[in-house]
């Protein structure tokens, strides 16, 4: 599609949610703040704001169609789900290394089984609370997605799963 492009591309209204900060600070915690990021999902743009709040300034994150262009830095984002199929083979073809934060359910597709070489899943303590979603905890469970990104999280372990941090022990602490 080369017609302009704003931003969104609406098949569903789940695509146009925002990914929460703890959603950028679970995998952030593994990408040095120098590394050129490239977010190739624009929605209303302020995932640019956020990534520079974290101290990440080298942030390609335009209002263009992902399937127009390339661009060199690394692809950490949240994609629309009604087209992650063509996404992750678009990346996959490329060779491009990405982290891709995704409905766990994902895993169980069978399209998914031609990218398990390389693959790393980086599982979150909690269900993400959607920026917009108006809900208190999503539906469902997202993860990253992790394709060649072993250089980053410093293991080959396939799964990993995410603490709580000592924060969140000492609110549930208080709770009971
Ligand atoms: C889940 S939102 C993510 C927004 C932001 N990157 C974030 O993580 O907070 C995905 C966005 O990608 C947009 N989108 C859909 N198809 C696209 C395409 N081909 N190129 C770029 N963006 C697209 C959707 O309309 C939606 O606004």
């Amino acid at each position: 599609m080369s017609a302009k492009f704003y931003g969104r591309i609406i098949q569903s209204k789940q695509d146009d949610y925002n990914t929460p900060l703890e959603g950028w600070k679970d995998i952030l915690q593994y990408i040095p703040k120098d590394t050129e990021l490239w977010l190739p999902f624009y929605n209303d743009g302020s995932a640019k704001d956020v990534l520079g709040d974290l101290g990440y300034k080298n942030v390609y994150h335009e209002k263009r169609n992902f399937y127009d262009y390339d661009h060199d830095g690394l692809v950490i984002d949240n994609p629309p789900y009604y087209d992650k199929v063509k996404i992750i083979k678009k990346l996959y073809e490329r060779g491009k290394p990405f982290s891709l934060l995704l409905p766990m359910e994902t895993i169980e597709r069978q399209y998914f089984s031609k990218y398990t070489k390389d693959f790393q899943l980086i599982i979150p303590v909690k269900r993400y609370n959607y920026v917009e979603s108006g809900t208190k905890t999503s539906p469902f469970k997202s993860c990253w997605f992790c394709w060649r990104m072993q250089k980053y999280l410093k293991t080959n372990d396939n799964l990993i799963f995410l603490k709580k941090k000592k924060s969140e022990h000492s609110i549930e602490k208080k709770k009971k």
